[in-house]
């Protein structure tokens, strides 16, 4: 029965909206690329680095995960990267991609902001040309980081605005409340990007008010606090404002105890349009897939809640309305 709806869940369309490229290393091509560029890193083997990924909270993971970046030097380097999460995604029959990427995890170590992001974006084309995978490029500040140096990403984005569609706000959440990056995010709407913000995490639902209030996000990553606050819920319902969701990430970051208690199907019987996301697949244990079957096997999810999910994800994404009805129709199409 749940593997019913697991094959289910594989068969439909489905798009990716909350996914950083750079945890998508995975330990192989950690070690292939710090021997490639000669960087030194703490680890023996595979296993030892999947050793190191209990995390009991985000900061822990974070350190790791920025560790992990510092063998990305090179233009191929990312290219390689994306290359490697896109080919891994086709497998899960996701067709449409909105990828996240730190550029300031880059730029502080010396790596220019020119040759991250033609990496990631030689391989979204050629996965557009070669498979027909789709993609949108969102480009998040660090919000440890300050709002000057925030100021200072978005201007070296500028020769680049034609080929990023959004920006987003990452990184360690509690002490760095939106509010921090109002201004930042006012400039970036004016140059007419998409705003998203990693909001109710960790942080209480203040956060999650002030990314919609103060930064005028169109799409919140996480939102899992939210539930604590019966207003903001409805609030969210009534602006039909969609959730990144992100089922292993919160298992492994300690955001919810067991799986069991994940909040995902009671923020779908509340009528919020949540969707599943992979986060940092190489970090949380898994791609797409592997966070649909995670809530399918410990969740009551209906069929009809998997077919909600996979809509979700296409209605939420920054595609126009041609490509969504397009997508939506190949969803009815899968019939059992
Ligand atoms: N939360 C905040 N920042 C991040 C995450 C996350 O889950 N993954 C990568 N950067
Ligand atoms: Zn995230």
């Amino acid at each position: 029965m749940k593997q019913d709806l697991i094959d289910y869940a594989a068969r439909l369309p489905k798009a990716e909206l909350h996914l950083h490229i750079e945890g998508s290393l995975e330990p192989e091509m950690l070690f292939a690329l710090a021997r490639r560029n000669k960087v030194d890193i703490p680890f023996k083997s595979v296993e030892d680095v999947r050793a190191a990924y209990a995390f009991s909270n985000l900061q822990d993971f974070l350190d790791i995960y920025y560790q992990g970046m510092s063998v990305l030097r090179t233009e191929e380097d990312f290219f390689d990267l994306t290359m490697a999460y896109l080919n891994r995604v086709r497998a899960d029959n996701v067709r449409h991609v909105e990828i996240f990427f730190d550029p300031q995890g880059h730029t502080e170590r010396g790596v220019p902001f020119g040759t991250a992001i033609s990496g990631v974006l030689t391989a979204l084309s050629l996965s557009k040309a070669q498979f027909g995978v789709t993609s949108k490029l969102i480009m998040c500040f660090l919000r440890h980081l300050s709002e000057e140096d925030a100021f200072a990403t978005l201007k070296e984005a500028d020769p680049w605005l034609d080929r990023i569609d959004g920006v987003g706000l990452d990184s360690s959440e509690v002490g760095h409340p939106p509010s921090k990056f109002e201004r930042v995010f006012a400039a970036a709407r004016e140059r007419g990007l998409k705003l998203v913000a990693h909001a109710g995490e960790e942080g209480p639902p203040a956060y999650v008010y002030e990314a919609l209030d103060l930064l005028k996000i169109d799409r919140l990553d996480h939102g899992n606090r939210s539930l604590e606050d019966a207003a903001l819920v409805e609030r969210l319902k009534t602006e039909a404002m969609t959730l990144t969701v992100c089922p292993l990430s919160n298992l492994k970051l300690c955001v919810v105890g067991d799986m069991a208690a994940h909040p995902l199907k009671r923020m779908l019987d509340l009528g919020l349009k949540a969707t599943v996301n992979s986060d940092d697949p190489a970090y949380f244990g898994g791609y797409v897939m592997d966070n649909f079957r995670a809530v399918i096997e410990a969740l009551d999810l209906a069929k009809d809640d998997i077919r909600t999910l996979a809509k979700n994800s296409f209605e939420g994404a920054f595609l126009s309305d041609g490509e969504k009805r397009a997508q939506l129709a190949a969803i009815e199409a899968v019939l059992i």
